[in-house]
């Protein structure tokens, strides 16, 4: 009896560790539908008995994505047990269909994570609240306290649960400090620290640029927190529950959930932190930006990707390189798209997104074909004319934009194409919802969503005239507007963003709002890009 197995590629080391890798005959990287949107794997396994399952996942937002790895894992040990103890069945096919439920996995692999450690409880510190608003919500007795360091949002009514044992590190200016200042009266039990001249940007190094204050106010935070017990941990690294942790230090647990896109994470403050505390260090793809980067690699963005790799044209053998490759998402659809035929090479400011990018392309079986390392855009470590294309995709915000396209260009081979994505923060975010004239051009208004630029980064229409003032030939300019839609992390953010604008009336009205266009299936917030591609003069 043979049993098959579908499932997302990405996924697939969830099949092997469940039913054991080498009983396998697998299929990899098919696209097995004309309509999926991506490639899925299969494999068959002589089974003692059922010869069909089927697993599907339908899912596009991160926590149902989530939970259907959690309930894969399940439902693929309840199969195994049923097979071993009824040879008797046949036939038999599952589909595990996702429903909304909320944000269970985040907290669960928390919850479990702390198990694993032997932990009641913990201080935790981190900055994105979605990482933490579901365990909050259910287990917030094991929060002794947490700290959030320049978050770019605040939802006070996940965070009120938390009255006193909340520590707000912000910045003074920028959007992110304007939204989080907004809200922190609805905080009042909350303890408020302003980082001095300072914007603690989505990618800035928080710990590296200002680690002695957010140092200072942790310590002085903690020390008025109820006292914890030693976590009676030896130094170690490990992996559970979908989270990598590594404890440094003794004392009481310190949780230190991933700094969103920051290059350097909590390093430069690990030796003074874990000198007090048992620091408990979270990465894997659960968490802040990877989360964010992989939903957004499942959501309408991957269009604009797809739309720009089709222009670069690229053709058996050439090399590609991608700047700022994050967590890995393009360099993982190219792998697959050039059937592995190419070389690939990924470079990025972030340490610890390269770790996690290396981890997901292991997971999909992509590693072997993709040479990821560290690189900062503005001196890339690589030599003039190394390769045939050179893209990236919404990173040349976070930079010196001027910078980067020299050294884009520099490492790109004369005749070779050059392709670059940007945010397009000079066109708004379109909300589809029927607000009354005022509150629509409130919601519309330039700011009220998104993440800024650097000083000298590029968010805006002059991408295209950068392009043509470094020579570059053939230039293909094509905006593109994605719709992001009910479900995602990302349009939870972006409504916490628009909700820090509004006057409590205004906030009634906008929900009233959502839930009806919600029922009828009409909301979405729309995100333009501008994207272009180009050829380097031979
Ligand atoms: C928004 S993410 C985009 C990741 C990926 N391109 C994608 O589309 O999924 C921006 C990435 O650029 C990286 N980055 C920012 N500034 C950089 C620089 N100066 N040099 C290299 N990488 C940089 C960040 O670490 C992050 O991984």
């Amino acid at each position: 009896m043979r049993l098959s197995v579908i499932a997302e590629e990405d996924e697939w080391h969830r099949v092997e560790t469940v039913f054991g890798r080498q009983s396998f005959r697998r299929k990899a990287g098919e696209a097995l539908h004309p309509s999926a949107s991506r490639p899925k794997c299969s494999g068959s396994f002589a089974a003692p008995s059922a010869n069909t399952i089927l697993l599907a996942s339908t899912s596009r937002r991160r926590h149902r994505r989530a939970l259907w790895t959690k309930r894969a894992t399940a439902v693929l040990n309840a199969i195994r047990r049923i097979i071993s103890s009824d040879p008797g069945i046949r036939r038999t096919a599952i589909a595990t269909t996702i429903s909304p439920v909320g944000d269970l996995l985040v907290e669960a692999c928390l919850d479990q994570l702390l198990d694993h450690l032997g932990i009641a409880g913990a201080h935790f510190a981190g900055r994105s609240l979605a990482d933490v608003q579901g365990f909050i919500a259910k287990h917030s007795e094991r929060i002794a306290s947490l700290t959030l360091v320049c978050p770019t949002v605040l939802n006070p009514h996940s965070l009120a649960l938390l009255d006193a044992r909340l520590l707000v590190v912000t910045g003074d200016h920028g959007l992110g400090a304007r939204r989080v200042q907004a809200v922190l009266p609805a905080l009042p039990e909350a303890t408020a620290v302003v980082l001095d001249d300072y914007a603690g940007l989505t990618w800035a190094d928080l710990a590296a640029d200002r680690g002695e204050r957010i140092d200072t106010a942790m310590r002085e935070f903690l020390q008025h927190r109820d006292p914890l017990p030693s976590a009676g941990l030896s130094e170690q690294q490990g992996e559970t529950a979908d989270i990598s942790f590594r404890i440094r230090g003794s004392g009481p647990p310190l949780v230190l959930l991933p700094l969103d896109l920051s290059p350097g994470q909590w390093e430069p403050l690990i030796p003074t932190l874990s000198a007090r505390h048992c620091t408990i260090a979270l990465g894997g793809p659960l968490f802040g930006s990877v989360a964010s980067l992989e939903e957004r690699g499942r959501s309408g963005y991957m269009a604009v990707v797809r739309g720009l790799l089709d222009a670069l044209a690229i053709r058996p053998g050439e090399s590609v390189l991608e700047v700022g490759c994050g967590s890995g998402v393009i360099v993982r659809e190219l792998a697959r798209r050039t059937a592995r035929a190419n070389r690939l090479i990924g470079r990025d400011i972030n340490a610890y997104l390269l770790r996690e990018a290396r981890a997901l392309a292991r997971r999909a079986g992509l590693l072997d074909h993709i040479d990821f390392g560290e690189g900062r855009a503005e001196a890339l470590p690589l030599p003039d004319a190394a390769v045939d294309v050179a893209l990236s995709s919404t990173v040349f915000e976070e930079g010196d934009a001027e910078r980067m396209l020299a050294e884009i260009v520099r490492v790109t081979r004369p005749g070779g194409r050059i392709g670059i994505v940007v945010r397009a923060v000079d066109m708004p975010f379109w909300v589809n919802l029927p607000l009354d004239p005022a509150l629509k051009a409130k919601v519309d208004a330039p700011n009220v969503i998104g993440g800024g630029v650097a000083p000298k980064g590029v968010a805006d229409s002059s991408l295209y005239r950068r392009l043509s003032a470094h020579g570059l030939t053939g230039l293909k300019c094509f905006p593109q507007l994605v719709s992001v839609v009910p479900g995602s992390e990302r349009i939870e953010r972006y409504q916490q963003q628009i909700l820090a604008a509004l006057t409590p009336a205004e906030a009634a009205t906008w929900h009233r709002a959502v839930a009806a266009a919600e029922r009828d299936g009409t909301f979405f917030i729309a995100q333009s890009y501008h994207c272009a591609v180009a050829t380097k003069p031979g």
